[in-house]
């Protein structure tokens, strides 16, 4: 008879199978931050998995906090919460659910987060995310995700790519695989960009939120695998924004001081 695996057993043996060949980190972009990670599936697992391994604090949620203390007990990394306690732990709160469960976040969270970095690596989809989904699809998600957590940093990054390309490609060989972000805060931007390059990737800078359609499904850079050079060419930028400089500014004392 086929073995069939659970959603949670195929996310542990997944992340078991790669921890080998996860490249050990050195010192970080800087001191560890305090991450919130609202949902711990496939998104919240892995993100969790490579911050936690880069020496960052991961609390984990999902629907339930039974579901996310199971979760945190097989994967071994992190601390377990609601979305609620997620929200109120984390310097930065990621966004790792359906895209159609963000209207109702908004009410529950969103309060808490005040004007902290929330950085959303969810994508819109018509076939599981109702109108909410067809509204990010045609307005963009990060134009629709802001309007859903007024008060919050938002930051679209980290949606680009499937998790399973992000364990096989963090960290690889220079040149690293890039990562496109958009936001109109630089502080918030300023930590994706962080942890984006603790990921083990390079981060690109796409634009303002409005610019986040350009790397959600349908848009010319989702799934893009391409180094920065590459993404940036093919988003149109050059680089040189004031947050890409002072990122590039604290890698390059990063990398000196032993860590990458
Ligand atoms: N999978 C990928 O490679 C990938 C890549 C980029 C972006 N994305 C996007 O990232 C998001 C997450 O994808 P995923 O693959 O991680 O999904 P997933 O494996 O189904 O995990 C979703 C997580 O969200 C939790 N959740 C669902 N509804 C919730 C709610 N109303 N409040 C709080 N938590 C809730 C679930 O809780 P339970 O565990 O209790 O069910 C689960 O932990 C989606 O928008 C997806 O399109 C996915």
């Amino acid at each position: 008879m086929p073995l069939k695996l659970t959603r949670r057993q195929s996310l542990t043996t997944l992340l078991a199978g790669l921890l080998p060949v996860l490249t050990p980190h050195g010192a970080m972009a800087r001191t560890p931050l305090r991450i919130g990670m609202i949902g711990s599936g496939h998104v919240g697992s892995t993100l969790g998995q490579l911050w936690s391994r880069a020496g960052h604090e991961v609390m984990l949620s999902a629907l339930t906090l039974r579901e996310a203390q199971e979760r945190v007990e097989e994967l071994h990394f992190g601390s377990a919460g609601t979305s609620h306690d997620a929200a109120a732990f984390g310097d930065v709160v990621v966004l790792a659910v359906p895209y159609g469960a963000l209207q109702q976040l908004g009410h529950t969270i969103g309060p808490v987060l005040n004007a902290r970095p929330l950085i959303d690596a969810t994508n819109p989809y018509t076939w599981r995310d109702g109108k909410i989904g067809r509204q990010a699809l045609l307005e963009g998600a990060g134009m629709v995700t802001q309007s859903l957590f007024p008060t919050a940093a938002v930051v679209r990054a980290f949606n680009s790519e499937d998790m399973t390309t992000l364990l096989a490609q963090s960290n690889r060989p220079p040149p690293r695989m890039a990562l496109p972000m958009a936001g109109d805060v630089a502080r918030a931007l300023t930590m994706a960009g962080w942890l984006i390059h603790d990921a083990g990737f390079d981060p690109v800078v796409a634009g303002g939120l409005s610019a986040a359609g350009l790397f959600q499904p349908g848009g010319p850079a989702f799934e893009a695998q391409m180094d920065a050079d590459d993404l940036r060419r093919l988003l149109g930028v050059t680089g040189d924004s004031a947050v890409e400089r002072s990122l590039a500014a604290r890698f390059a004392a990063a990398q000196a001081s032993g860590g990458r």
